[in-house]
Order: structure tokens, then sequence, then C-alpha cells
């Protein structure tokens, strides 16, 4: 049995200071793949070759956010949202990666900025979601560790360019999720596979998560600097202490393996022995050079995993059973509903002494739409988000450390792999037409946010 929820919450019932907005990522909103002198990124690539996404979908054009950024933000404002989460596409203002700027995209990221401000929205940047230069690719990308030096130049060009304006960043955008997915599974771009590909782009990355936060921090004045991660719930799938043991290691690698060495706790390798071979990639003064006093972190969550002990897995012997084969809610992406997930990931990151503020900075779901004319009714989607968010405000009330929420997303937009099907937008986007239409649950979250105080 569920247990009795409260579900006609208001935003004031969260306090005066709680943010609230929604999220969203360059390649997935803004189209104008090759416009005014944009180079290629990863994805752009990737998409092209046969196999990778769902349909062969490309996010070419995709909510062509780079012409309708103003009707989108004005969109915003109409419904009370006045924090936007979006991410720079390096390769559009630094087309090689290093070296020479494109005016024409600073000139892009300049006018979303200006009028977000102008119409009272607040800009939220992540430097990175996973758009890497596909120049730098063909240098190795991640695993190459000059990939320091590019990430401080993209950096330094944003910090320089943006920040006399902005002043909440974030430095990576789920870093569990680009390496894994890019470099180990090889089922995001880049495409690659296997753990010599897998660690050094781990470790890079928790380089760059540092070194990014210590950029900002030198060059824009009174910046709330953040990063952001991935995580759930970690549960063992029977009640055995091997898939117990199981559920400590996943947990290890999906929930911790970036944070605590920013926070000074080292790589979890004792949970997790697999990252000691993560040895012949660390260089001397780097453990100190991970470090970084994050003014806040975004955790992103969605649902909880169940894992099992596999001997057939190598290195870490262990699988996750799929939420399709648990007999539990799901969405489209066959992501269990489990909302107290949301609820004890606040709980274990808000036990970290080290971390200053929490953020959801994303959470959200993938339904099928039901499209009646102009009415969308996604009633399985507000269920959702106030289900979840009912448990954002338990953790709040208990005094955890939540100081805000993002919904991810916005518009419909392209959702990697898995292309255009799931959609997960509080506004719905026909993608012939790019005509945008709010749906129940953008209405709904307009009501909730209108009552703030
Ligand atoms: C995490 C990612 O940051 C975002 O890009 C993605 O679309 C959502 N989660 C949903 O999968």
């Amino acid at each position: 049995m569920r247990e009795q929820e409260e579900f006609f919450l208001n935003a004031h019932e969260f306090g005066k200071n709680f943010t609230w907005g929604v999220s969203t990522a360059a390649y997935q909103i803004e189209g104008a793949y090759d416009t005014h002198g944009k180079g290629p990124s990863i994805w752009d690539t990737f998409t092209t070759k046969p196999n990778t996404v769902l349909n062969g979908d490309n996010a070419n054009i995709s909510c062509d956010f780079y012409h309708k950024y103003k009707e989108d933000i004005l969109l915003m404002k109409s419904m009370n949202i006045d924090n936007f989460r979006f991410s720079i596409s390096w390769s559009r203002i630094l087309p090689n990666g290093i070296g020479s700027v494109n005016e024409p995209g600073i000139q892009f990221y300049n006018n979303v900025i200006d009028f977000c401000l102008e119409q009272g929205i607040t800009p939220w940047v992540t430097l990175y979601h996973w758009d890497l230069p596909q120049v730098l690719e063909g240098k190795g990308g991640w695993t190459n560790r000059n990939i320091i030096q590019w990430f401080s130049e993209f950096t330094s060009l944003c910090a320089t360019s943006f920040g006399d304006r902005v002043k909440h960043w974030m430095v990576l955008n789920e870093p569990m999720v680009f390496t894994g997915a890019g470099y180990f599974l090889g089922v995001h771009a880049p495409g690659k596979k296997r753990l010599k590909n897998f660690l050094p782009a781990v470790h890079h990355a928790v380089l760059c998560q540092a070194e990014g936060g210590r950029l900002l921090r030198k060059l824009v004045p009174n910046a709330q600097i953040g990063t952001t991660f991935s995580c759930s719930q970690i549960s063992p799938y029977r009640q055995n202490n091997r898939d117990k043991k199981t559920a400590v290691l996943v947990d290890a690698l999906l929930n911790r393996l970036f944070i605590e060495p920013a926070l000074g706790l080292g790589y979890p390798t004792k949970e997790a022995p697999v990252l000691k071979k993560l040895k012949p990639y660390i260089q001397p003064t780097d453990m100190e050079d991970c470090l970084f006093d994050f003014d806040f972190i975004g955790i992103q969550n969605y649902t909880r995993e169940k894992v099992r002990y596999s001997l057939l897995v190598p290195y870490i012997r262990a699988k996750i059973v799929k939420a399709s084969k648990r007999n539990v809610p799901t969405t489209l992406m066959d992501w269990e509903v489990y909302p107290p997930s949301i609820y004890n990931m606040i709980k274990k990151y808000s036990s970290y002494p080290q971390i200053k503020k929490i953020i959801i900075t994303e959470n959200g779901a993938a339904f099928k739409d039901s499209i009646d004319g102009e009415i969308i009714n996604d009633i399985a989607r507000v269920n959702y988000l106030q289900r979840y968010l009912n448990q954002v405000l338990k953790a709040k009330k208990e005094g955890l450390n939540i100081h805000g929420y993002f919904v991810w997303t916005f518009t419909d937009n392209f959702e990697w792999a898995e292309g255009y099907y799931p959609r997960f937008g509080l506004v719905h986007i026909n993608f012939k037409t790019l005509k945008r239409t709010i749906k129940a649950s953008g209405k709904w979250f307009a009501d909730f946010l209108s009552r703030k105080n």
C-alpha cells in the first residue's frame, strides 16, 4: 500500500528562499547544429552513425531553441518560472574546441542571458552537458589528460564572456553518465567502450570538475558554483548478503565516484575495488587538485535501481535488474516510479558535512501524453511530479539540506540515444511544426508556482 499522500502542494510550503526552475541542455534543444560557424560536437557525429539513436533521430533541428529562445523564455515567464538552467554548446563558441572564438556563438548566449534577465528570469548555466567538440574527441576526448587545458580554456571563455551577468554556474552535468555511457558502454557519444577508456575519462572529469570550479571562483565575482550528479537509490534485488554487498558497490560507482574526490574523501575503492585500476592515471598532486569547495551540488534523481550479484559481469559482478522485470510502475524509459528515492538521495547527500547546499537540478518523467487537439493531458506526469515533490517537502520539513528544485524539462526535446520518443516536457512540441503547447503538467506547475508567497 502506498502511504497516504497529500497532493495539494503549493510552492510556499517550501519557504520563500526555495529556488524553483526548469532545466535543459544545449544539444537537446538548440538545433542549428551548423549555423553561424558552430563546429560539430561528438553528438553531431554520433547521430550520423547507424544504430546509435532510436529511429535514427538527431538534434540537427530539435526544438530550434536557437531561433525560438525568445518565444520559450516568454512562455516560461507566463508560467511563473523564474530560474532557467541551460548549457553552453562548447563547439558553438569554440568550433575547434580551443583557439579561435566564434563570435556569433557568444552573441547567441549573450542574447539568451540578456533576454532572461529582461524577463526577470535568472540564468543557471551548465558548462558541460555532454557535447564535446568533435575535434577534441579526435585527440582522445575525455581520455586525454590535455582535456584539463582544453576545458580550462572553454571555462575561462564562458566565465569572462558571461560572468558579469551569470552568477549561478554548474561545471559538469552527470559525469557518471557521460563517462559511463559514452566511454564504457558505448551507448552515448562518442560510443567508446572498455575500462581503458572509462577510467582515464573518469579521472580527467574529476580533475576538470575541480579546475572548472577554481576558474569560475577566480573569474566570476559573487558566483554560486556547483556541479551536478546523477543519483539513484540502489537496493539489493534479494535480501541476501551477496546482493546487499553488490548494492553497496553499485552505490559507490553510481552515487559516490565523482563527489567524494571533490570533498577530499578520495575514490570509493574500498567498496568498489575495480577503481584501484585508476591508479596509473593518477599523478602525484592529483588528489589535492580534485578538491573544490562547491557552493552547492546539484542532484538529479528519477528512479531507484535494484541490483543483483552476477558472475557474468566482469570486474564488478553486478547487474541492474530492469524495472520491467520487477512488476513495478514505470515511465517510458523503463525507470521505476519510486518517489521515496528522491527523499533518500537528499538524505544521503545531506549526511556529508562538507556539502554546503543541495539543489535538485533535475527531476521529471517521460510518459505517453494523450493529445486531444490543443489539450495535452499528461496526468501521469502531474502525478509523478506531485509525488516526488511531496518527498522533497518531507526532506525539507525534516531540516535536510535541500534548497531548490528544477523540473527536467521545459519543452519536449531530444532524449539522447532514445531520440524524440520519450517526452519529458511541461510543454509539448510538435516536431514537424515546432509549435509549443503547454501541457496539463505545465499548467499545474504554473499554478503551483503562483502560490509561492
Ligand atoms: C539526465 C540528463 O542530464 C538529461 O540530459 C536527460 O535528458 C535527463 N536526465 C533524462 O534522461
